[in-house]
């Protein structure tokens, strides 16, 4: 165990994913992101402004029994580009990798404009552009900035 966890606030996972080393105040937009809202069933542990060594506070968000799409993790870098993804099997972290951020992402961010062809009820994907400061959709142009997460 690492000097992060002097003690345990969140229990450990049997199976899923650990989300650790999210931006402090960032963990109810990696839940929007993952479309988490208890409304599934799923079963969620979040920890908030928790020490860290690293980051001074940390958020962490223990999903069970599910992993990650590569979309997810693409707009989870966006909110928490230093987090980490642990994957658990049995207990044990089976995988470990950091977020990287993405020239685009597709799906789970919606474009703004109502206008844009991928909210014409068709079936197209989002697509925008990561930016310095933004998303822009490929399609459309739009910018969506630190609105991201009211669009997912
Ligand atoms: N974890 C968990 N359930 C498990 C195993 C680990 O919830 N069965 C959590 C730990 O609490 C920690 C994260 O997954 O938040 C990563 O676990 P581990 O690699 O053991 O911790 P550290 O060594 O602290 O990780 P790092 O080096 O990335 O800080
Ligand atoms: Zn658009």
């Amino acid at each position: 165990m690492s000097s992060d966890d002097h003690e345990m606030r969140v229990s450990k996972i049997e199976s899923g994913t650990v989300i650790d080393h999210v931006t402090s105040g960032q963990a109810l937009r990696v839940l929007g992101i993952l479309d988490i809202d208890g409304g599934a069933g799923d079963v969620v542990s979040v920890g908030m402004n928790v020490p860290s060594d690293r980051l001074g506070r940390k958020d962490v968000v223990k999903v069970e029994g599910r992993e990650l799409s590569q979309s997810e993790l693409d707009v989870l870098s966006l909110v928490a580009p230093d987090a980490t993804i642990n994957i658990i099997r049995g207990y044990e972290v089976v995988d470990k990798q950091r977020v990287e951020r993405p020239d685009q992402v597709t799906g789970i961010v919606e474009c703004p404009n109502p206008d844009c062809i991928t909210a014409a009820g068709e079936p197209i994907e989002t697509r925008f552009d990561v930016l310095e400061d933004g998303l822009r959709c490929v399609y459309c142009e739009s910018l969506v900035r630190d609105e991201i997460v009211e669009r997912v």
